[in-house]
This record gives C-alpha cells, structure tokens and sequence, in this order.
C-alpha cells in the first residue's frame, strides 16, 4: 500500500476530500508550513500525523526545502500531495520528487497559472472555469497534466461563486488522480509526459456539472 504524505496552507478541503475518499493508501502525514493552517486540526481528528515546517523559521528557501523534504522522509511517502501548498517550492526539491509530487491548481492550465485565477478568469470574459491536477515541475503551475474538469461561468459570478462551484469539482478529481496513482495506473514518463493506464479518456477531461443543471 502507497504512502501519502499531504502539504497543505490553510483550511485543507482538499486535503479532507482526499482522507475521506477511502483510498487504497496511507496517508502518514499532513504538513503545513503555516501554524494556523485550519487543516491541521482537520487531520489531527482524523487520525493523521500532523506536523508544522513554518517557513518563517528559515532564511532561505533552500534551508525550508530541505527541512520540508526531512519532514517527509520521516513521515515515509511515495507521493506527495501539494493541497492548498501555497509556497513554491524549489528545484532541487522539486527533482527530488520527480514523477511524485502532485499539485491541484483552481485554473483550466495552462491559463491562470498563480494567484487570483477566478478574478482573471471572470476579468476575461471565460465561458469555462475548472480545475486540474498535474504533476510538479520546477515552472510554477506548469506541469504535465494528469485530469481537468470544467464548469461553466454564470452571467452573475463573481469570484467567491466560481470558486465554490470549481472546488467542487477539485474534491472530485484530485482523489481520483491520487487513486490512480496509488493502483499503479498513473506516472510521470522519461518523456515527460503522463502515462494513464487501462482508462477512459472521458475519466481525464470532465465537463461538470452539466450546463442544465444551471438553467443555462
Ligand atoms: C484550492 O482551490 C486549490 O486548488 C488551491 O488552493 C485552494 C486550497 O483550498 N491550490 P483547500 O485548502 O484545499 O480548501
């Protein structure tokens, strides 16, 4: 059985959506790099190790990185789950991790890499929200991608809609990304590329919730 270790920031629905998804894994640890991370108490309930590597405790981004990656390495992990992360990481870490290091971005990648994505996604008039999961590379928000899932923009969104109607969808497919990275049937190519096996591509490119359901 795979071990999961979690990095989160903040409140951790993601990071809940995954404990709860009865995966064929254990998870060994949540690690947030924020004291105050509301995920932490989440986990904590659930049974999960939880530990803290507050960044403001190191200088450099590099000294973080490492004590990030040793909290891991104690945790034991074949993957390691980016959930709400919100700092970037660097790419000594990020090779180290190669091919094991997933990250969900509330964005139809590669448009709206970064911050504030539902504003500049409304800001841009987009027909289609969504979210995807890819793999970490050192570019930000610019990995292979393993699944996305769109929703539509209503006429009355504003940012807090959207972003509720995409988290949704997020809660769906990242523990479905992790399941199948956990079965064996998801990997990160020499290429470069993502490597799916034995499923339907419709399970990779989800369009929901369907438009009616909105009284579009
Ligand atoms: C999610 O929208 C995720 O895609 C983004 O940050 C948000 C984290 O939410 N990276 P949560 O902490 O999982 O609730």
């Amino acid at each position: 059985m795979k071990k999961i270790v979690i990095l989160i920031s903040g409140r951790g629905s993601n990071m809940e959506a995954l404990l709860h998804a009865g995966l064929p894994a254990r998870i060994t640890g949540v690690i947030s790099n924020r004291p105050d991370a509301g995920g932490l108490a989440i986990a904590a309930a659930a049974g999960v190790p939880v530990r803290t590597v507050d960044h403001t405790q190191y200088t450099t981004r590099d000294a973080f990185d490492a004590a990030l990656a040793q909290a891991i390495s104690e945790c034991g992990a074949d993957l390691v789950v980016l959930a709400g992360f919100m700092r970037i990481l660097g790419r000594q870490f990020v090779e180290t991790f190669r091919g094991r290091l997933l990250n969900i971005h509330p964005s139809l990648l590669p448009a709206f890499p970064g911050l504030d994505t539902h504003e500049r996604a409304l800001a841009a008039g987009c027909r289609l929200a969504g979210a995807t999961v890819h793999f970490v590379t050192p570019d930000l928000d610019s990995g292979p991608i393993v699944i996305q899932a769109a929703v539509p923009v209503m006429p009355d969104d504003d940012a807090g809609r959207l972003a509720t109607r995409v988290l949704e969808q997020e809660h769906r497919i990242y523990p479905q990304a992790v399941r199948w990275f956990c079965e064996d049937r998801l990997q990160l190519g020499e290429d470069g590329r993502v490597q799916l096996l034995g499923m339907a591509w419709s399970s990779v490119a989800c369009i929901a919730p369907p438009l009616e359901c909105h009284g579009a």
